[in-house]
């Protein structure tokens, strides 16, 4: 199963960095696969170790992809880092294999301690619908406009039903990215 979370990692002079990434979860621990180059794949290999942070704010997730990444942070328990301080739950993990890739890499990391912060709220199709519209805009270049057209418009169908303020915010911020792209790929 594939979660979508947002990694915390720090680089060997202890700055933090903050990232989206879908993580996937193994019997063994998880896997994290950043595509190259990559800021968390680069941290990884420096200091071998992460935070997986469970978190339902979506601001932190649309953020993080429109150049929002001054999120508050709190000291891990096990490890020299730090996790998201909003976070409903956290996993500090180490990296126990590598297996590189030109694209791709495989980082497989064991689980070192888990802590629940805040209850699980139950699912909300706005939050959904932001995660979804944040994958397509960090895929802008990959992807036909027409299809990024279709499935907004779509999105947006759940987002204006169910959205609170978190989620209409973290939307705004997407929204401006995408009229931005839209604008500068002359579309
Ligand atoms: C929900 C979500 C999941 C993502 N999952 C991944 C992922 O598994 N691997 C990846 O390289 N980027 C993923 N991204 C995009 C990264 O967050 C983004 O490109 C980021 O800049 C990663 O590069 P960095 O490690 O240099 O920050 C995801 C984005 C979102 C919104």
């Amino acid at each position: 199963m594939i979660l979508e979370t947002i990694v915390t990692t720090q680089d060997s002079e202890g700055r933090t960095h903050i990232a989206p990434m879908g993580i996937h979860a193994e019997a063994q621990g998880f896997l994290i696969m950043p595509f190259k180059p990559s800021t968390t794949l680069q941290n990884l290999l420096e200091t071998k170790t992460a935070v997986i942070n469970y978190c339902d704010d979506v601001r932190v997730f649309a953020g993080c992809l429109t150049g929002r990444k001054n999120w508050p942070l709190t000291d891990a328990r096990v490890i020299s880092g730090k996790r998201l301080t909003n976070a409903l739950a956290h996993c500090e993990v180490e990296l126990v294999k590598v297996e590189d890739d030109d694209i791709r890499p495989k980082l497989t990391c064991k689980s070192l301690l888990t802590v629940n912060h805040q209850a699980f709220a139950g699912f909300n199709r706005a939050q959904f619908a932001v995660l979804e519209a944040a994958i397509l805009i960090s895929r802008l270049e990959m992807l036909p406009w027409e299809k990024v057209e279709s499935e907004i418009a779509y999105l947006r169908i759940g987002l204006e039903k169910t959205a609170g303020e978190r989620e209409w915010e973290a939307w705004e911020w997407l929204m401006t990215a995408l009229d931005n792209f839209k604008r500068q790929a002359g579309l």
